[in-house]
């Protein structure tokens, strides 16, 4: 959803630092890139395509000055070309903007600014703000006046930062709906969408909130309400160290970031005792409802399995861009649990606002301080780590551990505990079965359609096993509760479509079974998950993925994902996608 990044350095040049900061930031988008420095004029090379390869042509690091802004792209306003790239200017090259955000009222703005004589290069929302700066200035304000001014005309959603020759050892930031962080460091000073941009140099971050402004400079760093008035905020010291978000020999991130889920579900694990403690405060809620989008949705749908087996509790799921229509019911007698690994996810942070007007509501974040963390009545951190990989993979089974937490402590079942945390050992077991996989990745990469079949617990698992292969492989892949087959879908299976069933050994085992001799029967090719011990699926599927006979129904999501993690990993690379960077996708969606 683009990112940005600016920095003040001491006694080195800007340029290669911004570089290496907004390559930690590629995840947001990819469809361009841009710097500006600036000292007795501005100096901006911008490009289309990713960092790498625009860095190739255009020299990124070749730029002089101690100072200066970087962005990278997600399209919303204007084709991805280089002259919708980022940083845009003014009419006279002495301003330079980059943005993450959307301007609704850009149109207007735009016309009024044309008519007035603006002249303007490209067809982003985003250039209408340092025109308007220059307009502002033009009549005599200060950089700082000018960029207050100029917020209070534009609607919609932004993380700015701005440069001015005008002004020229100062960066400011501003912040409205769309995530801003301040990096300190010994006499150095960065801005960035997210903390990963700036954890090599510095683990000293403020969290800006919305309508707040920021400007840096060579003495520091001051933050003020858009009033002008200054304001104080605390320094949050951040636990990541650089090297959490490093490939560390790994192909890619997202290789990566499914070998560390192991890990990231045992540190998950260690908020038990603060779980414990919140829902021991917790009154009798009477329902629960939960809302998020795409893979934290998935989580969510397990949530709710789990929570009406073990609480026997009214429990609804909601996909946060929807949840506008239908929050109506909403009272103080429900839990309005909001999961987002982001913590900034527009529609989710939407549904939050929502939900605290009526009910009480408990955010599960994967990153610190961000807005969700800072505006709902209760936070469950996941422990993750950083995840840089567009698709979701360690955080996703760090919700769900997050959310077996929480479901177990208000059922009061501490004997499940003792289940819970075997959990990390059968995932790494699950994850020496790669070279299984990657020979059926090799198979059938060049499927054109793939089916996902679950029923209960593992209905989740199939969803997210098909939107993981969708969203990296760009393969058709659907995701059914398997008892849905019939009533349509089926007339889609025919000789070798490869169906994905999920069956380990529990309840809805037999039934999913059944499902799966219809498919064959249309002459589907089965690949199938359940028991090493499942005999019948064993000789029944023509590709088996087999797990510990132990894992029980109620406990498989987290376990059974891993294989489909994989799957969709290595028929990504087979097809020469890279797995970290699909195209169209961006890992934090800051737009509705
Ligand atoms: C997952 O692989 C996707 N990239 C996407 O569906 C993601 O889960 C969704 O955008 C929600 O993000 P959030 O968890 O940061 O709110």
């Amino acid at each position: 959803m683009c990112g940005i990044v600016g920095c003040i350095l001491k006694d080195r040049e800007a340029a290669p630092i911004l570089l290496e900061c907004v390559k930690k930031l590629e995840y947001r988008g990819y469809d361009s890139v841009g710097i500006a420095t600036s000292a007795d004029e501005m100096i901006i090379k911008k490009g289309q395509g990713k960092i790498d390869e625009v860095h190739e042509k255009l020299h990124l690091t070749d730029l002089p000055g101690y100072m200066g802004i970087a962005h990278v792209r997600w399209a919303t306003h204007g084709l991805p070309t280089k002259e919708n790239a980022h940083p845009h200017t003014d009419c006279r090259n002495r301003i330079a903007v980059v943005h993450n955000g959307i301007i609704e009222n850009f149109r207007e703005l735009r016309d009024q600014l044309e008519a007035e004589g603006h002249k303007f290069t490209s067809d982003t929302d985003t250039e209408i703000i340092p025109h308007l700066i220059e307009k502002y200035m033009e009549e005599g304000l200060n950089l700082e006046k000018a960029i207050q001014k100029s917020t209070q005309q534009i609607r919609g959603s932004y993380a700015l930062a701005v440069i001015s020759v005008d002004e020229p050892d100062k960066i400011i930031g501003v912040r409205k709906e769309s995530p801003l962080i301040v990096g300190k460091s010994e006499g150095e000073y960065f801005l960035a969408s997210d903390v990963p941009a700036v954890l090599k140099h510095t683990n000293h971050v403020i969290y800006l909130d919305n309508n707040e402004m920021v400007i840096l400079n060579k003495d520091g760093v001051t933050i003020k309400n858009m009033e002008g008035k200054v304001i104080q905020k605390e320094v949050d010291v951040i636990d990541w160290t650089p090297d959490m978000a490093e490939k560390r020999g790994y192909q890619h991130f997202m290789l990566k970031e499914i070998h560390e889920q192991p890990e990231a579900v045992k540190n998950t694990l260690m908020e038990a005792s603060d779980i414990k403690e919140m829902v021991r405060k917790f009154p009798n809620f009477k329902r629960i409802c939960f809302v998020a989008c795409g893979t934290s949705y998935h989580a969510s749908m397990v949530g709710k399995y789990l929570f009406e087996s073990l609480l026997d509790i009214n429990t609804q799921v909601e996909l946060a861009s929807e949840f506008e229509y239908v929050s109506g019911s909403l009272d103080q007698d429900t839990l309005v649990i909001l999961i987002s690994q982001s913590g900034e996810t527009a529609d989710t942070l939407k549904a939050l606002r929502i939900a605290n007007e009526k009910s009480e509501t408990l955010a599960i974040v994967n990153v610190l301080g961000t807005t969700a963390t800072r505006e709902a009545d209760h936070v469950i951190y996941t422990r993750a780590g950083p995840e840089i990989g567009v698709a979701a993979t360690k955080t996703y089974v760090s919700q769900l551990a997050s959310i077996y937490l929480l479901a177990i402590c208000m059922a009061g079942r501490n004997d499940l505990l003792n289940e819970l945390v075997k959990i990390p050992d059968y995932m790494k077991k699950t994850l020496e079965k790669e070279d299984q996989i990657m020979d059926i990745a090799s198979r059938y990469k060049d499927t054109r359609d793939f089916f996902f079949i679950g029923r209960g617990f593992s209905y989740p698992t199939a969803m997210e096993g098909a939107l993981k292969l969708k969203e990296i492989t760009y393969i058709h892949g659907e995701g059914y509760a398997a008892g849905e087959l019939k009533h349509g879908p089926l007339a889609l299976i025919e000789d070798d479509v490869p169906v994905v069933a999920v069956l380990p050994p529990g309840k809805s085992h037999d039934k999913t079974l059944s499902n799966l001799e219809e498919v064959k029967a249309r002459g589907a090719r089965v690949i199938a998950l359940g028991s090493s011990q499942d005999e019948i699926l064993v000789s029944e599927a023509n590709d088996f993925i087999g797990f510990d006979d132990e894992i029980s129904e109620l406990f498989s999501p987290i376990i059974y994902v891993v294989p489909l993690q994989l799957l969709a990993y290595h028929i990504s690379v087979e097809r020469g996608i890279d797995p970290d960077k699909p195209k169209n996708l961006a890992k934090c969606v800051t737009v509705e």
